[in-house]
């Protein structure tokens, strides 16, 4: 039975920037006829989990150019007991010493890429925030006042994860612009690009950023080629929006999502509300036809169940 609406499902990891918790309302913009669902911009692929499990899509395409992070995929799409088994043992060593091995497991990460030292960084860092130093290295602090997610919880969402996409699912590790090129009119590309605010800061091997101008082209292809797609870009908090709109010549559909109070402006005794952008392709809004529907303004506050 499906579960969309009532629901965010489980997520695999904890991941910055996950859009676990706008996947219902980015789900009623996804045809069900949708033979590949293509992420370019996998990160913990909160979307594709999401029509996984409410039959949005025949199959799936990971991408993402982080190395480490689709080897963590591949494990949980192929090995996940075993990748499960690895993370308890490291959760019960750390018992008593967190802070020096969380240290000692993030120098070999840098050493090995082991993928459970990855997702054992990812449970335990400061904001479960992917951050590397100039030289590639992974350089996120630990939170101390967590230990990490519990190994009888890893367990059930990295197994449930597994259960919906493996066997339907290819994961790869290029640049987005390679994937892009394989999405036909059937299919339906999902992309959330790092935020433009943080897009050229880091470019370093794992980071590569996107390049607007880049960008765009590639969406005019995508449009040329008459490919469904869906963009979550930036968005805004009170008035101020937060990076670039997308060009008009693309001819897109905006819509926004509320996503709830700001925490800055609650701090600063301000009510400014923050709304996630999308944005739907030319194809898609001819697609769906009839079932286009713009967000009611009274999807707005269910939001709140998700947070
Ligand atoms: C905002 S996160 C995606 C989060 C994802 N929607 C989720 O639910 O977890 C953006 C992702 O894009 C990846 N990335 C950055 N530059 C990229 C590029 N040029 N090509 C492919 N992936 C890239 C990053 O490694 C990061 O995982």
């Amino acid at each position: 039975m499906a579960v969309e609406f009532c629901l965010a499902p489980a997520h695999p990891f904890p991941y910055q920037g996950s859009k676990r918790k706008l996947a219902p309302f980015i789900l009623r913009f996804i045809p069900k006829n949708t033979a590949c669902l293509i992420e370019p911009f996998a990160g913990s692929a909160a979307i594709s989990i999401a029509a996984a499990a409410t039959g949005r899509a025949e199959r799936f395409l990971l991408n993402d150019i982080h190395r480490p992070l689709i080897d963590l995929w591949w494990e949980i799409l192929s090995r996940p007991r075993l990748l499960c088994e690895k993370y308890h043992r490291l959760w019960k060593e750390q018992k008593g010493q967190e802070r020096l091995f969380y240290d000692k497991t993030r120098t070999r990460f840098n050493r090995e890429h082991r993928p459970e030292d990855f997702l054992y960084l990812l449970a335990r860092c400061v904001k479960a925030a992917v951050r590397y130093n100039g030289k590639g290295e992974f350089n996120n602090s630990p939170d101390n006042r967590r230990i990490g997610m519990h190994p009888a919880a890893m367990l059930r969402n990295i197994m449930g994860v597994s259960q919906l996409l493996s066997g339907l699912t290819d994961v790869r590790c290029d640049n987005y612009t390679t994937v892009l090129a394989t999405a036909g009119e059937i299919d339906l590309v999902y992309m959330d690009p790092p935020y433009q605010g943080v897009c050229g800061t880091h470019n370093h091997r794992y980071h590569s950023g996107v390049d607007l101008h880049e960008f765009v082209e590639s969406l005019a292809a995508l449009n040329h080629r008459s490919v469904s797609y869906i963009i979550s870009y930036d968005g805004r908090t009170g008035r101020k929006s937060h990076g670039r709109k997308l060009p008009r010549f693309l001819n897109l559909v905006h819509e926004e999502i509320f996503a709830g109070r700001s925490t800055q402006a609650t701090l600063l005794g301000r009510k400014d509300e923050t709304f996630e952008s999308i944005y739907l392709s030319p194809a898609l809004v001819q697609r769906l036809g009839k079932d286009f529907k713009h967000l009611p303004i009274s999807s707005q506050p269910q939001l709140q169940l998700f947070a």
